[in-house]
């Protein structure tokens, strides 16, 4: 059997929760207003999941509108690696999960937990399986459920609990019929220094017993993520900058080459910077933030299935996807439609 030279997206969907919550809506319970955060960030609104769905069944409708895209049965897919930081359950991870739920039986499942970037990462290792023959049809799907763990006590984690949103999206991975299609290059990088500006503490196999009754919330903070916000949008700004000029550089083309560029939606003032240091135009950039939020790994995805929808790109454009989070976890992916 030929290797194939490129991978391609062969499929994609999205699914988000019903359920529109407002910036005002936020702010009968988190000290914050409308006003700041639409000018801080760019968000009108994100999608809460109602409480008895996580992220495997929205990960699963994501993932079935994938599968039926490609033109393919469950049982084409041969690997499902999915990215979270809100899995389901602390173990197994959601591809175990999910593998049961979409009822096929690949002979690979696991799960990526890198955050902001962890779809890029799952992304660039469904290549791999792809082009060594490792596997066909590789199943990604990023999922997030952010509502359940955020701090909603005044003023007290409100510059993360106004970021983020739940949402999924997946996308199927197989071989591109041609040597032209598909996934040209990607860069990824991490800075392990920097781990602790953006984290989720507890509950941490550090402490003894792991679970303290203590720590619970509401009254200790420990369970909620934490950000030096400035810190990290910084770093985002410049390591989004970098990798995309570095990976469009490395295949041979100009950031001018780059017909859209699908960014990580953590907040709409990182992408514009990003877009002013590339002059790169508005219609170059796709962003959904304000009605979303930061969904993590779920952001690139959705952003994926939105801009194809609205007819954004065509067959032949220079697609580029960015990613910055937590980690510092970074990347970026260079992809011909
Ligand atoms: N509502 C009202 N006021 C607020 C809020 C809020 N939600 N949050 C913070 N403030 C206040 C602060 O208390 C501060 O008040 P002070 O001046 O009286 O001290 C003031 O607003 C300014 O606070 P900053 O934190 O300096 O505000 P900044 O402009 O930096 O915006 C933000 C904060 C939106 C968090 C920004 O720093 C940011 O987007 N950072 C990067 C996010 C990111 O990229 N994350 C990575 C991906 S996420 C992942 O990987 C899991």
């Amino acid at each position: 059997m030929s290797l194939p030279k490129r991978s391609r997206v062969l499929g994609w969907g999205a699914s988000v929760p019903d359920l529109i919550v407002t910036n005002d809506d936020l702010s009968e319970v988190v000290e914050t207003s409308d006003a700041w955060i639409q000018k801080r960030t760019g968000i009108k609104e994100r999608r809460y999941v109602d409480h008895a769905d996580g992220s495997v069944v929205m990960g699963a409708k994501a993932a079935a509108d994938a599968i039926e895209m490609a033109g393919l049965e469950p049982s084409d897919v041969d690997a499902i690696i999915c990215c979270t930081l809100s899995p389901d359950i602390d173990f197994p991870g959601n591809a175990s999960l999910l593998h049961d739920r979409l009822g096929i039986s690949p002979r690979i499942a696991f799960d990526v937990r890198n955050q902001c970037s962890g779809f890029l990462y799952a992304l660039a290792t469904a290549d791999q399986f792809v082009r060594t023959g490792g596997a066909r049809h590789v199943l990604v799907v990023g999922s997030e459920v952010h509502s359940t763990g955020l701090d909603f006590n005044g003023a007290r984690g409100r510059d993360v609990t106004v970021l983020f949103g739940d949402g999924a999206g997946a996308t199927v991975v197989g071989p591109s019929p041609d040597d032209e299609h598909g996934l040209l290059s990607f860069k990824l990088h991490a800075e392990g220094a920097y781990a602790d500006k953006l984290a989720v503490f507890g509950p941490s196999g550090r402490d003894k017993p792991r679970i303290k009754p203590e720590r619970m919330p509401p009254e200790d903070p420990y369970f909620y993520p934490t950000m030096e916000g400035r810190f990290v949008f910084k770093h985002a700004v410049e390591g989004m900058t970098s990798v995309i000029r570095a990976v469009v550089d490395e295949a041979g083309f100009q950031v001018s080459d780059i017909d859209m560029v699908l960014p990580h939606q953590a907040n709409l003032r990182i992408n514009q910077f990003v877009a002013l240091q590339l002059e790169l135009e508005e219609r170059q950039v796709s962003n959904n933030i304000e009605r979303y939020g930061n969904t993590t790994a779920a952001t690139l995805p959705l952003l994926l299935t939105e801009t194809a929808a609205a007819g954004r790109v065509s067959r032949g454009d220079l697609v580029c996807f960015a990613a910055f989070g937590a980690g510092f976890t970074w990347g970026a992916a260079l992809y011909r439609w």
